[in-house]
C-alpha cells in the first residue's frame, strides 16, 4: 500500500498499535456476544442448553450408490415470552471420502422472512463450499466401508474407516458430536455447550427473544469506527461452536497470522485468532490480528493420532484457543462466525499427512506449478520502463545470477488503469517480452480487482452489471483504491468470467496482452478487497453481490473468486497460445486457493523479526493445504542492511514461492547492489535454489497428489519425540531428507540445531557434503554449529537419495536437458531411498501421463532406479538426459564399494568409483535418466564373467 508523506509520519507513530485499526473481540458485536454466551454457560453449573436434536426427526439415507447421510432437526427453545415458537435448525450429517464427516446446520424460518432491505437475500449463505471444494469432491462415497449405525433414544453411533477403526457418536441432548479412534475419544464438538445460532428476530421484539445467556451487544448496529454505517439488514445471525481436541497439546493452521506455528492460548486477551481478509500493511509480528488471507482449517497432532477441523464459513470469524486445561486433558477451541449456515468437517487419521490427504481430497491439492515459477522472481514497485526492465534482465547475466520472472507493479498502466499500458514508459510491450523470452525469462503483470471509474475497463463492468453494488439501490458501488475512485468486479457473478476472458485474450486486437508471447503471467493483488475508504481498509459488509448475497457472507472467499476467474481466463488464453499452466499470485486467499494460485505474506518489513516470522508463517500455510507460499525477500517496507538482505536470500531460497520485492520508496536492492562479499553469497544461494529445483519440483508433485507440505515441519518426520511438535524454525524440504535451519539472527556466530530423530545427518551446508555428520547423543538432542555469513546450515538425512542439477544457467528453462547429480546418503543400516519426478515442467500433458517418476533405492546388494511412465512423448524428449555423477556417502568408508557393475537397457559395464574418506563418487557413469538401471558393487579385482 502506498502511504502519502504526511501519513507516513503518522504510521510511524502508531507502529506497534496496529490493533486500533481492526476490531477485536470486545468491539466486534458477534464475537463479544458469543464470548459472553460462553462465559455464562461455563459459569452456570446447572445450565440447561436451549438446543437439542429432535430424536423423532432423524432419518438415515443410504442409497445404493453408497451415499450416506443423516438428517434431523435441531430445536432451539426460546423464552416463553417469544412468539416465534421453537426455532427449527435442520441438521445434515454427510460422510465424505477419506474419513471426513461434514455437519451442516441451517435455519428453517429464514425461508419465509422479509428482510429490512428488499435487495438482500434473507437465507443463510451456504455457498462457501461451492468455492472451497474441488468440484469432483462433493459426492459422498465411502470406499469399501461398511457404515454400521446403531441408534438409541439419545444417540446414534457409527463406526467407519477401512478397519472400522473410527467412530462417530451423535448425542441428542445435550448435543455432542464425538469422534474416536480405536474407542478413544479424539475430538468433541459442543463438549462445552457453546453451540449458538442467533436466529432471525425483528429488532423491535428482540428483548423477548433473548435467552438468558445471550447479550444484545451491537446486534442491530455497529459502533466501531467506519463500520458504524453498516445497515445490518438481517440483525444478529452469528453461528458458534466449541471443539475439544482430546489429549492434544498442539494445534496448528488457521492462517493467516504473523504468529507462531504452534497456536497460542488466547483466553486472556481480547484478541482471539481472527480470520478476516484485510490489507494490513506494515503488520506486526506475534499478532493474532487478521491478515490478507483466511483458511479456517485446524490441524491437531500427537504421536498416536491426528485430527483436522475445517470450519466452512467465509464470513468474519474469531477463534479462541484455550490451553489452560489441567493435566494436559486437551486443547479447547471456540469458533465464532458473523453469519452463514453452520458448516464444518471433522477429519481423523493417524499422521498429520493423513489429515492433509483427506482435507485435500475435498478442497483439492495444490496445483503442480510450472518449474519456472519455482525459480527466482525479481519484483519491485516499480521497474520504471522498458529500458529499466531490460537492463535488470541483463545485469542478472552480467553477475551470473539465475532468475526466471521479472514483475511489473501498478505503474506500468496509464493512470493505474489495468488493461492499458503507459505509452511513454512501455511503448512496445511486445518487443520487451520477446527480449525476455529470448533470454529464457518471463514476465508477470499486476491486475487488481478495482477498476478506475471513467474508462473502458470499468464502463464495461457497469454496462454488463457485474460490479459489486451498494445496498441502497443495488447499483454499482464506488470506493477508493490506487487509481482513485474505482468500481469492483463481482467475480461471484458467473457473467464476469466472459468479460475477464475477453480482457486477457491473446488475439491481436486486444491492446493489453494480445500477441504477447506465451510466458506472461498475472499477479492479483488488493483482492481482500482493499478499499482505502472502507471500514477496516476493506469493503462495507452490506454491499451486495450476485445472488443478492451481502458481502459479509462471502468476504473471506471473494479473493478466491477473483484469482480463480483470472486463472480460468489465463487457461483460456493458453489454449490459444499452446497448453501452458497459468501462474497466478494472489494476496487474498481462502481454502481452495491452492488449486489455482500461489500466495505471499503481503507487506512485511525489512526487519529481522519479519525474516524470522516468515518461517512459521510458511509452515502454517503448508499444513493448511496451501504450500505454494512465500514472503517478500528483503522485506517490502524499508531498507535492509546488507547482512539482513543476504540472510533473507539464504532463507528465501527455501520458500516454496521465492520472490524479492520492495516498496516504491525503498532503495534498489537487486542481488548485485550490496556488492562483495554479499553479491557472491547471494549468487551462491540462488544457484543452490536452482540446483535443487528437481527436488523442489518432486516435493511439489508429491504435494499435488497427497497434500504434503513442501516445507515440512519436523514433527511430520518423527512424531515420537514430543519436542518436535514445538519446533518452528527448522524444516525438511518435502520428503527429500534435506533438513534446514536458516540463520535469522543478526551477527550470528553459532546456531543451535535440534535434531529431529536418531538418524545420522550428513552436513550439507550450501548443498555441499563436507564428509562430517551429526547425530543425537544420549544426553543431547541438539548440536551447536559455527556459522559465518556464508553459511546456509543444512543436512541430508541418512536414508535419503536426492537428484540435483548443478550447472549454472540463466533460467530454469535452459536447464531442461542438464544432467543430474545423484546423492545417496546411507542410513545407519547402510540403506537409502528417494524419488524424482520429471515432466515437461510447463504444460498440462502430465495429466495424460506424460511424466516420469523414478524411485531410487540403495542397499548393500545394489542401487536401483525404477521408472514409471505412461506417456511416450515426454519420455522420448528426455532420452538424452544423463546422470553425470553419483555420490554415495556413508558413515563408514569400509562399507562403501569402489567398483561397480552397471546394467541399463540390456547392457552391462563396469565402473570404478573415486573414494574419499566417507564417500565414493562415480563420475559419468553413462546412465540415462529415462530407463531403469541397477548398480551392483564388485569386490576389488572381481571381473564380471558376462562382460
Ligand atoms: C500492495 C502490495 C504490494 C504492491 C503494492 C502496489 O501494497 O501488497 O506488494 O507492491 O500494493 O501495487
Amino acid at each position: 500500500m502506498h502511504i502519502p508523506p504526511l501519513l507516513v509520519l503518522f504510521v510511524q507513530c502508531v507502529y506497534g498499535v496496529k490493533e486500533h485499526m481492526f476490531k477485536n473481540c470486545d468491539n466486534s458485536g458477534f464475537c463479544h456476544r458469543n464470548r459472553h454466551f460462553a462465559q455464562q454457560v461455563a459459569s452456570n453449573p446447572s445450565y440447561s442448553p436451549s438446543y437439542s436434536i429432535d430424536g423423532d426427526s432423524i432419518s438415515i439415507h443410504n442409497d445404493s450408490s453408497s451415499e450416506w447421510s443423516i438428517s434431523a432437526n435441531i430445536k432451539k427453545e426460546l423464552p416463553s415470552e417469544s412468539d416465534l415458537g421453537n426455532i427449527i435448525l435442520p441438521l445434515k450429517i454427510s460422510f465424505l471420502p477419506k474419513n471426513s464427516i461434514r455437519f451442516q446446520i441451517d435455519e428453517e424460518q429464514r425461508q419465509s422472512i422479509t428482510p429490512g432491505n428488499k435487495y438482500v437475500n434473507s437465507q443463510r449463505y451456504n455457498g462457501t463450499s461451492d468455492w472451497a471444494f474441488q468440484h469432483t469432491a462433493t459426492t459422498n462415497t465411502w470406499e469399501n466401508v461398511n457404515l454400521d449405525i446403531e441408534s438409541s433414544k439419545n444417540k446414534i453411533s457409527a463406526s467407519y474407516g477401512p478397519a472400522q477403526e473410527y467412530s462417530v457418536e451423535i448425542q441428542f441432548n445435550p448435543i455432542k458430536f464425538t469422534i474416536s479412534r480405536h474407542g478413544e475419544v479424539q475430538l468433541i464438538a459442543n463438549e462445552q455447550n457453546f453451540l449458538n445460532i442467533e436466529h432471525w428476530r425483528p429488532q423491535a421484539e428482540n428483548a423477548r427473544h433473548l435467552t438468558p445467556e445471550e447479550s444484545d451487544f451491537n446486534m442491530f448496529h455497529d459502533d466501531f469506527q467506519d463500520s458504524s454505517s453498516d445497515t445490518i439488514p438481517l440483525g444478529p445471525e452469528s453461528v458458534a461452536l466449541d471443539f475439544t481436541f482430546k489429549h492434544f497439546k498442539n494445534v496448528y493452521g488457521i492462517p493467516e497470522h504473523a504468529d507462531s506455528f504452534n497456536l497460542k492460548d488466547t483466553t486472556q486477551t481480547k484478541y482471539p485468532y481472527r480470520l478476516y481478509n484485510v490489507d494490513i500493511f506494515e503488520y506486526e509480528t506475534n499478532s493474532r490480528l487478521p491478515m490478507y488471507g483466511s483458511i479456517p482449517f485446524m490441524l491437531a497432532s500427537k504421536p498416536e493420532c491426528s485430527v483436522g477441523l475445517f470450519w466452512i464459513n467465509s464470513a468474519d470469524t474469531f477463534i479462541d484457543v484455550d490451553k489452560t486445561s489441567k493435566g494436559g486433558c486437551c486443547t479447547r477451541t471456540h469458533w465464532i462466525s458473523e453469519n452463514n449456515v453452520l458448516d464444518f468437517m471433522l477429519i481423523i487419521g493417524e499422521s498429520p499427512n493423513d489429515i492433509n490427504e483427506s482435507y485435500g481430497a475435498i478442497v483439492g491439492y495444490s496445483q503442480l506449478p510450472q518449474v519456472a515459477s519455482l525459480g527466482y522472481h525479481q519484483c519491485r514497485w516499480n521497474y520504471n520502463d522498458e529500458k529499466d526492465v531490460l537492463e535488470i534482465n541483463s545485469l542478472f547475466d552480467k553477475h551470473r545470477i539465475p532468475y526466471d520472472y521479472i514483475w511489473l507493479d501498478i505503474e506500468y498502466a496509464e493512470s493505474k488503469k489495468y488493461f492499458t499500458w503507459n505509452q511513454d514508459t512501455f511503448p512496445d510491450p511486445e518487443r520487451m517480452v520477446k527480449e525476455l523470452d529470448h533470454t529464457g525469462r518471463n514476465l508477470v503483470i499486476i491486475v487488481d480487482p478495482h477498476l478506475k471509474t471513467g474508462y473502458f475497463g470499468s464502463d464495461e463492468l457497469i454496462k454488463r452489471k457485474i460490479t459489486i453494488n451498494s445496498p441502497s439501490n443495488n447499483q454499482t458501488y464506488k470506493g477508493h483504491c490506487w487509481p482513485g475512485e474505482s468500481v469492483w468486479i463481482d467475480t461471484m457473478n458467473p457473467s464476469s468470467q466472459a468479460y475477464w476472458d475477453y480482457m486477457f485474450r491473446y488475439t491481436d486486437d486486444n491492446k493489453f496482452m494480445g500477441g504477447l508471447t506465451t510466458n506472461v503471467q498475472i499477479w492479483n493483488d488488493m483482492n481482500e478487497p482493499s478499499i482505502f475508504n472502507g471500514p477496516e481498509t476493506t469493503s462495507p459488509r452490506d454491499l451486495l453481490h450476485y445472488g443478492s448475497w451481502e458481502h459479509r457472507s462471502i468476504h473471506n472467499v471473494y479473493g478466491l473468486t477473483y484469482h480463480e476467474a483470472t486463472y480460468k481466463s489465463m487457461t483460456e488464453r493458453f489454449t490459444e497460445t499452446g497448453n501452458k499452466r497459468p501462474f497466478i499470485l494472489t494476496r487474498s486467499y481462502f481454502a481452495g486457493s491452492q488449486r489455482t494460485a500461489a500466495i505471499w505474506s503481503g507487506d512485511n518489513m525489512s526487519t529481522w523479526e519479519h525474516l524470522k516470522i516468515s518461517i512459521p508463517m510458511l509452515l502454517t500455510s503448508g499444513v493448511s493445504g496451501l504450500p505454494f507460499a512465500g514472503a517478500d525477500v528483503g522485506g517490502f517496507f524499508g531498507n535492509p542492511s546488507k547482512e539482513l538482505l543476504t540472510r533473507w536470500y539464504q532463507t528465501g531460497i527455501w520458500y516454496p514461492f521465492f520472490r524479492g520485492h520492495a516498496h516504491i520508496d525503498s532503495r534498489r536492492r537487486e542481488p548485485w547492489v550490496p556488492g562483495e562479499p554479499y553479491t557472491s553469497i547471494i549468487r551462491d544461494a540462488l544457484q543452490l535454489r536452482y540446483s535443487l529445483l528437481p527436488v523442489i519440483y518432486t516435493a511439489f508433485h508429491e504435494s499435488s497428489t497427497t497434500g504434503l507440505p513442501v516445507i515440512k515441519p519436523i514433527f511430520y518426520e518423527n512424531r515420537k519425540d514430543i519436542e518436535n511438535f514445538s519446533i518452528e524454525d527448522e524444516f525438511f524440504l518435502g520428503n527429500s531428507g534435506i533438513f534446514v535451519k536458516p540463520v535469522t539472527d543478526e551477527a550470528a556466530e553459532t546456531i543451535d540445531i535440534y535434531l529431529p530423530d536418531e538418524e545420522i545427518y550428513y552436513e550439507f551446508d550450501n548443498g555441499v557434503l563436507s564428509g562430517n555428520s551429526v547425530h543425537r547423543q544420549s544426553d543431547k538432542k541438539s548440536v551447536t554449529k559455527h556459522v559465518d555469513i556464508n553459511t546456509i546450515p543444512m543436512y541430508l538425512k541418512g536414508g535419503s537419495i536426492i537428484a540435483k542439477k548443478e550447472r549454472y544457467r540463466r533460467s530454469s528453462k535452459l536447464m531442461v536437458n542438464d544432467p543430474y547429480h545423484l546423492i545417496i546418503a546411507l542410513d545407519k543400516s547402510g540403506k537409502s531411498s528417494g524419488k524424482l519426478y520429471i515432466d515437461d515442467g510447463e504444460s498440462f500433458d502430465y495429466l495424460q501421463g506424460e511424466s516420469i517418476s523414478i524411485e531410487f533405492s540403495a542397499t548393500e546388494e545394489n542401487i536401483t532406479a525404477s521408472t514409471t511412465s505412461q506417456g511416450q512423448k515426454f519420455q522420448n524428449s528426455i532420452s538424452g538426459v544423463r546422470i553425470e555423477q553419483i555420490t554415495i556417502i556413508g558413515q563408514d568408508n569400509s562399507i562403501l564399494p569402489k567398483k561397480f557393475l552397471i546394467t541399463q537397457g540390456g547392457k552391462k559395464w563396469q565402473f570404478r568409483g573415486v573414494t574419499q574418506e566417507k564417500s565414493t563418487t562415480i563420475k559419468n557413469p553413462g546412465l540415462r535418466v529415462d530407463e531403469d538401471w541397477t548398480i551392483e558393487p564388485l569386490v576389488d579385482n572381481q571381473v564380471h564373467d558376462e562382460l
